[in-house]
């Protein structure tokens, strides 16, 4: 190992970026408008019953208008979605520009072009720091194993699959 860091909030962002994630996007229509942001923080959680959660950070001005909805819409981003994951992160303009999305009759939205669905509620809210841990329970899937999904890693988006 090298150096031991001094522990600051910075260090420990880029001391996080360590460890590689997937990034989904969490989204729903809020009358007939989506709304969604992309996360890094998803975990698969409990199979029985079926749960799964991610972080939101406490300061989002978007988690707001999602947690009240019935139901959520998580897509596990595809590796052809480097761009869509900043779009999906985008502080001003439409975060879903250049993406083709499906609407559930429950609200909850899906983009198109990924490897994992999960129509899922929020079960419980966990506030953790200046995160919230969030809960979901999960109440449909849609797999489409041909998707690769895209890894976040030290603020870069890699594949895994050669190309
Ligand atoms: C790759 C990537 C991963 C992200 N992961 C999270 C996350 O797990 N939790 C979170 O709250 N925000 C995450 N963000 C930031 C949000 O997508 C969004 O930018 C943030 O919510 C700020 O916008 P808001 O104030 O409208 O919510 C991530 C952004 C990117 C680009």
């Amino acid at each position: 190992m090298n150096a031991t860091n001094k522990l600051t909030p910075s260090s420990l962002r880029d001391a996080f970026g360590h460890f590689p994630t997937g990034v989904v996007a969490i989204a729903a229509e809020v009358s007939g408008v989506r709304v969604g942001l992309a996360a890094s923080t998803f975990v698969p959680v409990s199979l029985d019953p079926p749960l799964v959660s991610f972080c939101v950070q406490n300061t989002s001005e978007t988690w707001p208008k999602l947690k009240d909805l019935p139901m959520l819409g998580i897509s596990v981003l595809g590796e052809a979605h480097d761009e869509a994951a900043r779009t999906l992160a985008a502080k001003t303009g439409d975060r879903f520009a250049g993406l083709e999305t499906v609407s559930n009759d429950s609200g909850a939205v899906f983009i198109k072009g990924t490897g994992l669905w999960l129509e899922s509620a929020i079960e419980q809210l966990v506030v953790a720091g200046d995160h919230t841990i969030v809960v979901l329970r999960v109440t449909e899937l849609t797999v489409d194993a041909e998707i690769a999904p895209i890894v976040f890693h030290r603020s870069a988006f890699r594949r895994l699959t050669p190309h």
